[in-house]
């Protein structure tokens, strides 16, 4: 978190509903087996998915990135009675403890993991969303933005984690530094793209969200 000091978060988990235990378990889980275990969206990052999906009520999510499984089962949450949710993990090793979760959860089947390379898998979806989370490798991220737009549906929202990039996106980054260029880029891109409604929301690490209109 970038802004606000860690007394002012822990306030805000501590009035913000309780994951429950399965939530819970996983990211216990998480911590002590997963490589680079912050990954992983947190108790406030994970209420908000599960508030801002229950407000769209979809029928299709698509996620990039599902690591642990954690922002999966916070979006499902907010699906209509049959819809389904599409995440995709490029990490064959994160299948196992995803889908244990799922399971875990009894939401195996509004759950479609996609195991592979989302730049490849997303091009060949037949599906058009109402939701779409992109969190995986920030080197990729305009790429990601602009698949999702073309399997939004009108009305549809788009959000992206990490838009503010720990706070580097007020710096002049270095030449090698391409996340930080990525992420500039992209907001830039996004401000000025008249196909969407957008703000960023200083939550966490910062989640831009868009609208298709
Ligand atoms: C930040 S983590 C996702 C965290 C998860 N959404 C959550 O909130 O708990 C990013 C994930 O994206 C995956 N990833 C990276 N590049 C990818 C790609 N090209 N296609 C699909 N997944 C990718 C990584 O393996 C990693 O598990």
């Amino acid at each position: 978190m970038v802004f606000l000091n860690e007394d002012i978060i822990e306030y805000s988990k501590k009035f913000s509903s309780n994951p429950d235990k399965i939530l819970t378990e996983l990211a216990r889980e998480t911590q002590y087996k997963a490589l680079m275990p912050r990954m992983m969206s947190d108790h406030l990052m994970g209420s908000f998915l599960t508030l801002i999906s229950t407000m769209i009520n979809p029928k299709t999510i698509l996620e990039i990135g599902t690591y642990t499984g954690y922002s999966a089962i916070c979006l499902s949450k907010g699906l209509k009675e049959n819809g389904k949710i599409h995440t995709i993990e490029i990490n064959p090793e994160l299948e196992y403890f995803a889908s244990k979760y799922f399971k875990k959860m009894q939401i195996q089947n509004k759950v479609k993991l996609h195991i592979g390379n989302a730049l490849n898998i997303i091009p060949k979806m037949d599906i058009l969303f109402d939701l779409i989370f992109i969190d995986a490798d920030k080197k990729n991220y305009n790429r990601y933005y602009e698949l999702a737009i073309t399997k939004l549906n009108k009305g549809g929202f788009i959000l992206i984690d990490n838009v503010l990039w720990n706070g580097k996106v007020l710096t002049d980054p270095k030449k090698n530094d391409l996340e930080t260029q990525t992420i500039k880029k992209l907001n830039e891109t996004i401000m000025n793209d008249d196909r969407v409604n957008n703000m960023i929301l200083p939550l966490r690490d910062g989640v831009m969200i868009c609208q298709l209109l």
